[in-house]
């Protein structure tokens, strides 16, 4: 017969070790993005849940820009000279509704920077699946050695407010007006109100409806480009629904 002790112990021990299995199961979870073994709960009043629960954060390594995902647009601009060129931006964004302004941010060693500069003027064009290798190249390659409308064959399209062309095949494309130029470090940042905006007919519906969502556009994240994935609301959609 074993000893009170001995009973002790050994049930002790085995306490200790389910509680390390238990430990060792939750690190394993804590690795797998967005759980932590607890559950999410649905509010009673407003139905709102729809999460994994709350996630294992940790310090990433050093802090810089995370604001993901972003638009990776075309910028399309042109010479005093009127020779066309494209930068791809990524560090992009609607500032004010009313004026319609915008704003991309432009590194001063960029060939773009001086002629966007000179004439205060740029067009923003939406990029989609189809675009994604000319965004690219447009993103790599510099205008002060490439003509990258020819080597992308794209075509430079007539702007109705502006003189700096748009990028025919872009779904969609922005014509803009620089208002500012404000110096940031790295970057300057064009803060432009939009005076004009095309868009690709074959997106409208006969009530003149713009169907954006059969563009295919593309968004960048983290140095990857990535199509949009499927509609999973709409603006509002939380305080529409029934309970
Ligand atoms: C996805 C992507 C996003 C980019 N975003 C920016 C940006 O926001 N600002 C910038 O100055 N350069 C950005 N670049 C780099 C420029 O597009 C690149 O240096 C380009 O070759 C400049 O062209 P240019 O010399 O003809 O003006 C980005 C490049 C890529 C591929």
């Amino acid at each position: 017969m074993k000893s009170d002790y001995r009973k002790n112990k050994h049930s002790e021990n085995k306490k200790r070790k389910d509680r390390d299995k238990k430990e060792i199961k939750l690190r394993g979870k804590n690795i797998q993005p967005g759980r932590t073994g607890k559950r999410s709960l649905k509010h009673k009043e407003t139905g709102v849940s729809e999460t994994n629960g709350p996630v294992n954060k940790i310090s990433f390594e050093k802090p810089g820009n995370f604001l993901y995902p972003l638009p990776a647009v075309m910028v399309s601009c042109a010479g005093v000279d009127g020779k066309p060129n494209i930068i791809t931006v990524a560090w992009a964004g609607t500032v004010c509704t009313n004026p319609p302004m915008l704003s991309v941010s432009i590194r001063k060693e960029r060939y773009s920077y001086d002629l966007i500069r000179e004439t205060g003027e740029f067009v923003v064009n939406l990029t989609n699946r189809k675009l994604a290798g000319a965004a690219d190249y447009c993103g790599c390659r510099s205008g002060r050695d490439h003509d990258k409308f020819a080597e992308c064959c794209l075509t430079p399209g007539k702007s109705e407010h502006i003189s700096a062309p748009s990028i025919q095949e872009a779904p969609v494309s922005i014509e803009c007006k620089v208002r500012q130029v404000i110096p940031l470090g790295s970057h300057d940042m064009f803060l432009a109100e939009v005076l004009g905006i095309q868009v690709d007919a074959g997106y409208m519906d006969e009530k003149k409806t713009l169907h954006l969502e059969n563009a295919d556009l593309i968004t960048y994240s983290h140095g990857k480009y990535f199509t949009l994935g499927n509609m999973i609301g709409t603006f509002g959609y939380s305080v529409r629904r029934k309970k």
